[in-house]
């Protein structure tokens, strides 16, 4: 099942996805929540803290999985997604540091099953929260062949580092070549997940992605598939809805 929740503002998109995660816990104090990165999610991530700092919200029983990682950057560095996660959101609430989990940037092709392990261990993902690229990437799965079940490393696309550039000083040789991404069965077996999407330029992809085939070509497409989706985006991002 599909649900859209479309929000006014920045603001309300914000509340809106940070109360759904909010619930998610209260419901279930133990909570595996798998985490996403990018600009699109930092007005929800601010808004939880502020739910957390109102007494709202309680972390102290909850894991986090975050969907990927940068090859080649330290988690000191300001551009490496444990740093974001940190700062955007850890640093704030009260989740314990040792149940939080980002895929290693340096980790070796044989030791990506370890972080399906550990997701596995924890018995599985219950909400999940994609961000998608303009290309249809969710974590960093790139468009492909065919849709690559679990964890792995991927070469990104050009498209995708010249989109990331705004990150790195608008040096496009300054993004890494390559990351560390949760695979699509790791993802499509969570729960639930809360998609975001924001902004103009992503209105053709979200439209193809939950409308058109599904294809590794839209790794998002495969969303379709999946029992429980709520997508959360602005009126930009739904204009062709
Ligand atoms: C990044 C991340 C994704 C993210 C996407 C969109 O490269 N790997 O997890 O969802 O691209 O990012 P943004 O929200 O900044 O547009």
């Amino acid at each position: 099942m599909l649900q859209i929740l479309r929000a006014k503002d920045q603001t309300q998109f914000g509340q809106l996805g940070a109360r759904l995660i909010a619930d998610q816990i209260k419901a279930k104090a133990q909570s595996v929540l798998g985490l996403a990165t990018g600009s699109t999610p930092i007005p929800l991530y601010r808004e939880l803290v502020n739910l957390y700092r109102s007494g709202e919200v309680d972390f102290s029983q909850a894991h986090s999985v975050n969907l990927d990682e940068y090859v080649g950057l330290s988690p000191e560095h300001e551009q490496s997604y444990r740093y974001f996660m940190q700062t955007h959101l850890f640093d704030h609430i009260n989740i314990r540091p040792e149940r939080t989990h980002v895929p290693a940037g340096d980790c070796a092709a044989q030791d990506c099953g370890q972080y399906d392990q550990l997701i596995r261990d924890l018995g599985g993902i219950d909400m999940q929260v994609l961000g998608i690229g303009l290309n249809g990437h969710i974590g960093f799965n790139e468009p492909d062949d065919r849709f690559i079940p679990y964890t792995h490393r991927v070469t990104l696309t050009e498209s995708t580092r010249r989109a990331n550039a705004r990150f790195f000083e608008d040096k496009i040789d300054l993004v890494p070549t390559a990351a560390v991404s949760m695979g699509i069965c790791s993802i499509m077996h969570a729960r639930r997940i809360l998609l975001l999407c924001t902004g103009e330029a992503k209105a053709r992809i979200l439209y193809d992605a939950l409308n058109g085939d599904i294809t590794p070509r839209i790794p998002a497409s495969i969303l379709q598939a999946h029992r429980d989706v709520t997508v959360l985006a602005d009126e930009a991002a739904l204009s062709l809805f």
